[in-house]
């Protein structure tokens, strides 16, 4: 099989390969064998997709002499919890896992977290490979090494920086996935246009028909352009010192929107609100024309996003929400604002007032 789609993250000793094709999944023997070869492989999955996707992969694994067990977790955030990452280490244990063995994460960004994590931890830790399932695991979470668990206290509370030895992406895999969950997919891909490549919004701007049809080669292509723009920022800012930073465009706020909800408001629909506030505060700001905001907000309701919080929600429960998150350094409130379509900018320090204004014109 050519495999035109693959792509390097580079990080020195750490680099790996994301390799993106649809069909690739049956394919496994092939992109694995370097890596799984007549290994122990641990694979980490949730019940909604092992039933879909789990025996293929086993097959491929089998057919490279490996060894597989597997770890099945009942699907959802809610079981994205310490217990549950202590758990695949000690199925890790009890499969004969050593140090040259492999943990493998099928499913979504729940699964890559977790599964990550546990191999992050395992005997000081063990290789991994992201097979991610959703389109937000396989634009954004599968690519750059952040793994970790949610604490009753909060989320994405723990966790380590552990970068895979490959991510292999089947797009194919979409077409079991709720519509629901690629319409969030989508706000991070409209993400990636907003915040760093003009061209690639545009695309998206004239291809609305291919992202509601799931066009595989489309989606093969943006995919691809995601995972390629986050492997360049994640290359140049692996622990998020600086530029990192410029991926929570909409997340500030929508992480807000997400608490106040209590996670009701689904992530990928409150880091669309997060864009439109953004968007807004931008153009008050005098950084963008109401145009531009507008140009945003368009696409994002073309893809069935939300530019407008749910009525109920308070601009300043929002701003106060907002200050308690881990990401709101020393108080000071900072926010990524565009400039243009395909730049944006980190802004510190702004006021209250200017900030409320914003979130409240984007509120029902
Ligand atoms: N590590 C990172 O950098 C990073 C970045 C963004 C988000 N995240 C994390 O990712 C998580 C969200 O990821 P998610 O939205 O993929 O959640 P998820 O893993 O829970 O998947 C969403 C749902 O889709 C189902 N599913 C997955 N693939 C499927 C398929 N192909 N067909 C049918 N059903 C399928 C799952 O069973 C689940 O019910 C959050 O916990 C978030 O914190 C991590
Ligand atoms: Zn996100």
């Amino acid at each position: 099989m050519k495999l035109m789609e693959n792509l390097k993250v580079q990080l020195e000793e750490r680099s790996y390969d994301i390799i993106i094709a649809a069909g690739v999944l049956k394919k496994v023997n092939e992109v694995l064998a370097d890596f799984a070869a007549a290994r122990r492989c641990l694979i980490v999955t949730d019940s909604n997709v092992q039933p879909l996707y789990e025996s293929t992969l086993k097959l491929g694994l089998a057919e490279i002499g490996a060894e597989t067990a597997d770890y099945v977790y009942p699907a959802g955030e809610e079981h994205k919890t310490p217990e549950t990452v202590v758990d695949i280490c000690r199925k890790g244990v009890r499969s004969g896992l050593d140090r040259k063995s492999l943990i493998v994460a099928l499913g979504g960004g729940v699964c890559g977290d977790m599964a990550g994590f546990a191999a992050a931890m395992y005997m000081r830790g063990i290789g991994f490979i992201q097979i991610p399932t959703t389109l937000l695991s396989m634009v954004d979470s599968s690519v750059g090494g952040k793994t970790g668990t949610d604490l009753p206290e909060g989320k994405n509370l723990i966790g380590a920086f552990w970068q895979p030895q490959i991510v292999v992406i089947d797009p194919e895999t979409l077409k079991t996935l709720p519509a629901e969950e690629v319409c969030c997919g989508l706000a991070e891909v409209v993400k990636y246009g907003m915040i760093l490549d003009e061209e690639f919004f545009s695309l998206l701007e004239k291809n609305i028909d291919k992202l509601k049809s799931l066009d595989m080669g489309f989606y093969t292509k943006i995919i691809r352009r995601c995972c390629e723009l986050k492997a360049e920022v994640v290359s140049k800012d692996e622990r998020e010192g600086g530029l990192r930073a410029i991926l929570n465009y909409g997340h500030t706020f929508g992480h807000a929107l997400e608490l106040l909800s209590n996670f009701e408001v689904a992530h990928g629909k409150a880091v669309s609100m997060g864009m439109a506030i953004a968007a807004e505060l931008a153009a008050d700001t005098g950084r963008i024309s109401k145009e531009l905001a507008e140009r945003q907000n368009a696409l994002l309701k073309k893809l069935d996003l939300p530019v407008k919080a749910p009525a109920g929600f308070d601009a300043e429960e929002v701003y106060n929400a907002m200050m308690q998150d881990k990401k709101t350094l020393g108080k000071i409130i900072r926010v990524v604002l565009p400039d243009a379509i395909g730049k944006v900018s980190i802004v510190k320090g702004l006021e209250k007032d200017i900030v409320t204004k914003a979130i409240r014109k984007c509120c029902e």
